[in-house]
């Protein structure tokens, strides 16, 4: 149906690959405080909570779901709808032992499902990466989990259109001495990630993310203005209008503008397998906790200051050549 929309590729590899997507059958998941873009535009929607399942009871059904698939070779990435950015809560965020007490208590409004995921995936010693600006595996009780367990994540938010054009233009103006006086980015999607971004607390969590990247490269913060809109009639396409204000010498006042137009779907899925790559083989030689090394696929990466791509980039391949021959 997705193709029937779009055709943004040759229908014939989807054909070899029938057989194999056939035997993929999605399990029930959770939604807990995903937020009124998900309950709304994803109805109807069948969850484990609405079988009145208790937390523990959902966290115990996601894990014997991926453990019936899961082998020495699984990575599990988040891909789900955005949620909104919850409140963080010291008492049961802060450590694995206070996450597992929110749990046991059945304090539902404490966690998220991209939490719940991330949970059940790095306990069993599944690497996990959040594609999504959602909470999920960067609260500090995860990251406590990751190390013990021994195992490696990544995240946060795909960076796969507009902000990795950023990110690298962001770095030129930083480098020729060029004041950035103001950044506009209007963002206008298609499909279900946009009607769902089209909900105020779940578009919250991806602007935040978007917009601060260019302060973190500058090191001081221009005016900006960043927007996401649902467009309805543009499918999986995703354009980004950017119009950026800059003075040079003299004082001299410039403007840069540019167009991304880009299919949402095709510049994510190659960043999505990279990943998976990246995070096994980190797991075969024995890394744990955040892969802060990955941050050049993320928008958001965790525990690095590192926003821009072309540093990004380098750390990335001094990672993996020193990885590859350890
Ligand atoms: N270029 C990109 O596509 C891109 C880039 C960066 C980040 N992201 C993020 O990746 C995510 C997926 O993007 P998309 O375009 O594929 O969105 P989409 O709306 O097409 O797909 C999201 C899927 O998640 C499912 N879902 C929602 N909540 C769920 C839950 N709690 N548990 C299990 N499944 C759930 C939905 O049913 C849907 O199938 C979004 O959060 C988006 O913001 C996408």
């Amino acid at each position: 149906e997705h193709w029937e929309l779009n055709q943004h590729f040759d229908y014939r590899i989807l054909l070899k690959l029938k057989e194999d997507l056939e035997k993929i059958k999605a399990k029930k998941g959770t939604a807990l405080n995903c937020g009124k873009g998900v309950l709304e535009e994803l109805k109807p929607l069948a969850t484990l909570e609405d079988e009145g399942l208790t937390l523990k009871e959902i966290v115990e059904r996601v894990e014997k779901d991926l453990l019936e698939f899961a082998d020495d070779e699984t990575v599990a990435i988040n891909v789900a709808s955005t949620e909104p950015t919850p409140e963080f809560d010291p008492e049961y965020h802060a450590t694995l032992e206070g996450f597992e007490r929110a749990i046991e208590e059945d304090r539902r409004d404490k966690v998220t499902a991209s939490m719940l995921y991330a949970y059940v995936s790095l306990k069993n010693g599944i690497p996990f990466a959040n594609f999504t600006p959602s909470v999920s595996s960067s609260i500090p009780a995860l990251k406590e989990l990751a190390e013990r367990v021994g195992v490696p994540h990544a995240g946060n938010d795909g960076k796969t259109g507009e902000t990795l054009v950023k990110t690298t233009l962001a770095p030129m103006f930083a480098y020729r001495n060029l004041k950035v006086l103001g950044w506009m980015g209007y963002n206008i999607l298609g499909d279900l990630d946009g009607k769902v971004l089209a909900h105020e607390q779940n578009k919250r969590s991806k602007i935040v993310s978007k917009d601060k990247v260019v302060g973190k490269i500058l090191g001081y913060y221009p005016y900006t203005i960043t927007e996401i809109n649902y467009f309805p009639s543009l499918q999986d396409n995703k354009t980004a209008f950017d119009f950026i204000h800059f003075q040079g010498f003299l004082g001299t006042k410039m403007k840069f503008y540019f167009i991304w137009d880009a299919i949402d779907a095709i510049v994510a899925a190659p960043l999505v397998l990279d990943i998976a790559r990246f995070l096994l083989l980190a797991k075969k030689k024995g890394q744990k906790g955040v892969v802060k090394e990955l941050a050049f696929f993320f928008k958001s990466p965790m525990d690095t200051d590192e926003y821009n791509t072309h540093r990004q980039f380098e750390i990335l391949k001094k990672w993996f050549e020193a990885l590859v021959s350890s």
